[in-house]
């Protein structure tokens, strides 16, 4: 059941696709109480209470027991202090013997939540605007809060089949022959691949929806050169627009008066890349359709997928900003800085971007009203997203894309996907990314996945492999790395080949990866989810933070620790674990339900099959177009019967469903392995 609660006057967020009546009477499981504009909801938590949501956040899967903040935020030292990254997913379920409830705030601004941070024994949520729809979700179990949430707010986004193959980037690559080179070394390699990302060094001067003639003479011959290798070009696509006559998006985007305007009528300006840059209003729909109309030279030039970035929006600084801090340079020039004077210029230089003040000069239009950014603050990113997926389905009608934001907003995860931003190579940041998928796809956001390797600072080998070994499981692995950090692509390194052997995992695991994505988007499912949605009795499972299950079968256990030969793993259930080296070299050995040290050597990881089930395993590939179905091994233990539904379809329609699409796989009694032909599936 949904009920929702309505404060003040709430604007359409674009989140929620229900429409539903609104209660009248009193909130339940919360006090609610007004402090001026703000609104404040306070509920008790019992010594057991769990509390998960917030999709993409820092610290644990259990949120409970720190502040956080729904404020978009381009910031990348994600450390435990912090309280938000880029995304707003506003989410909370409520989890404790004899309670178990949903909460989503919709709302577009800032949103503070204290989950037992000031008081262990109380969680306070405050909208500081107190405009908003409060939706409370109550349902038989975990999974069906999930699913209710994804009924209230639309089903997840579907990426084509080529996007789950690995995909390559860099911050750097700035030609077509620096591409070329990462794609030979790969080939050469037999390293699978199957996309490369073309960072902001492919534009002309960063400038959006441009390309450097020089680099690239004839993107449109280059693109289709690499596409007969099977591997797709992903550029990037910034928010902010350039702000200089002749450039054509700048002339357009100012005839049209799309871009966001201060209280005066003057363009909002600040800086990104490519210097001073207006702002699309993209919470304006004719905005949105020039936006993503921008796309067409791209598309044109038979580009298939893009990542959307700066949207939150980033901003390094704006004139204004810049001024405060040299005045306060200049006053204290000559002088002696005590210490308060030293802390003062360090802190003024540091607040030029994403100035908060910033953030409350510029206004959009909403229904024909002007609002001021910092009360919608975090639509901001969701609105380019659908923009950009507008844009690209209008050229495309009928073809799934890829694509994949940093700033994200709940809606957002009908048109695309997401990536976890500027991670650190840093051993705390895999175990952080493996802990913020399970509550992404509890707030809708199935495409995910993190940098893999670490994006700042220079990643080692063993750190990489283990990056690696959880990319395997993600829908999006990718390799990405910041400019000035050590290279990173596989091929840099000394083990190189115990790499590409733990990619070659992902491509004989893709037929069981894809359908399991499929059928968790097109069922408002989960793909990956915290071992209290599969086992709520057990007091273990439920407080188990750095093992994920995977899928109606299986469950992940990632190494994330320096110099580690294994780790502790607890089985909830008798499981089967598949100890993996590559995709044709793995033990298979059943474990009993309980505590295990599991021996993992740098090349190995494993994957949990409950007992009873199988999943299929097929040969692999170098890309995804030669992943093929037709020979299949059912990898499990299996006592009596077990059945897989293997959803297949032709990767790339965008009118897909279940119905037709699913082949039922039965496996009798069998010891570990069996071996099953299928008609072939394209
Ligand atoms: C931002 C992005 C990062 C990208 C860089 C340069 O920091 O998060 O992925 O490489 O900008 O475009």
């Amino acid at each position: 059941m949904i009920r929702r609660y309505s404060f003040g006057t709430p604007c359409d967020t674009g989140a929620v696709v229900l429409s539903l009546p609104e209660e009248k009477g009193e909130m339940p499981y919360f006090d609610v109480r007004r402090d001026g504009e703000r609104v404040l909801f306070r509920t008790q938590l019992t010594e057991e209470e769990i509390v998960f949501g917030l999709g993409e956040n820092v610290r644990g899967i259990n949120k409970r027991g720190h502040r956080y903040r729904s404020w978009n935020s381009d910031d990348f030292n994600h450390t435990e202090d912090r309280q938000s990254i880029y995304a707003s997913h506003n989410l909370l379920v409520f989890f404790r013997p004899g309670r178990l409830f949903g909460v989503y705030f919709d709302d577009p601004g800032l949103v503070i939540y204290d989950l037992g941070d000031a008081r262990r024994d109380t969680a306070e949520i405050v909208s500081e605007n107190g405009d908003l729809n409060v939706y409370l979700l109550e349902g038989a179990d975990l999974k069906e809060i999930a699913k209710l949430f994804r009924g209230l707010t639309g089903p997840s986004y579907l990426p084509p089949e080529w996007a789950f193959g690995y995909i390559q980037s860099r911050w750097g690559y700035a030609s077509e022959r620096e591409v070329r080179a990462v794609a030979e070394e790969h080939r050469k390699r037999h390293i699978p691949l199957d996309g490369i990302c073309m960072d902001i060094d492919y534009m002309e001067g960063y400038r959006n929806f441009t390309w450097k003639k020089d680099a690239f003479p004839d993107l449109k011959a280059f693109v289709r050169s690499m596409k007969e290798e099977h591997i797709r070009l992903i550029p990037i696509i910034d928010a902010g627009i350039k702000t200089e006559k002749g450039y054509a998006p700048y002339d357009s985007g100012k005839e049209g008066g799309f871009f966001c305007k201060k209280a005066d009528g003057t363009d909002f300006v600040a800086a990104v890349w490519p210097g001073r840059c207006c702002f699309p209003d993209f919470l304006r729909e004719d905005a949105r359709k020039w936006f993503g109309d921008l796309y067409r030279p791209l598309l044109e030039a038979g580009i298939e997928g893009f990542w959307n970035d700066m949207n939150e929006p980033a901003l390094f600084y704006s004139d204004e900003t810049l001024a405060q801090a040299f005045a306060l340079a200049e006053s204290l020039k000559g002088k002696e800085l005590d210490l308060s004077e030293n802390w003062a210029i360090k802190d003024a230089f540091n607040a030029v971007a994403n100035n908060p003040e910033d953030y409350r000069r510029f206004y959009h239009v909403m229904d024909g009203k002007n609002i001021r950014h910092d009360k919608v603050h975090n639509l901001y990113g969701a609105g380019m997203t659908r923009a950009s997926a507008d844009g690209i389905r209008r050229f495309r009608p009928g073809e799934r894309y890829l694509l994949f934001s940093r700033s994200s907003f709940v809606g957002a995860h009908r048109d695309g996907g997401v990536w976890q931003g500027d991670n650190f190579s840093w051993w705390s940041h895999l175990k952080m990314a493996m802990q913020m998928l399970p509550n992404m796809n509890l707030c809708g956001f199935l495409f995910c996945g993190c940098d893999l390797g670490g994006f700042g600072c220079s990643t080692t080998e063993d750190l990489l492999e283990r990056f690696l070994q959880l990319g395997v499981f993600t829908p999006l692995m990718r390799n990405h790395s910041a400019l000035h950090t050590r290279e990173q692509e596989i091929y840099r390194f000394s083990i190189w080949e115990t790499m590409r052997d733990t990619v070659t995992v992902r491509y004989a695991l893709l037929p069981y990866l894809y359908s399991e994505y499929m059928k968790a988007a097109l069922t408002d499912g989960m793909l990956f989810r915290p071992l209290a949605f599969d086992y709520p009795e057990d007091r273990r499972a439920v407080r188990t933070e750095d093992q994920l299950m995977l899928g109606g079968e299986c469950m992940i256990a990632p190494v994330y620790e320096q110099n580690a030969e294994g780790r502790y793993v607890y089985l909830p259930e008798d499981m089967l674990m598949i100890r993996f080296r590559s995709a044709l070299d793995y033990d298979l050995i059943p474990l009993e339900k309980g505590d295990h040290y599991i021996s993992l050597s740098l090349g190995e990881f494993p994957l949990f099959v409950r007992n009873g089930h199988a999943v299929p395993l097929c040969r692999g590939g170098e890309n995804v177009d030669e992943i093929k179905t037709d020979h299949l091994k059912m990898i499990g233990k299996v006592e009596n019967e077990s059945i897989y539904d293997l959803y297949r379809d032709d990767g790339i329609s965008e009118k897909v469903g279940m119905n037709g699409n699913v082949t039922r796989i039965r496996v009798g009694k069998q010891e570990l392995v069996s071996d099953i032909e299928l008609k072939p599936d394209r």
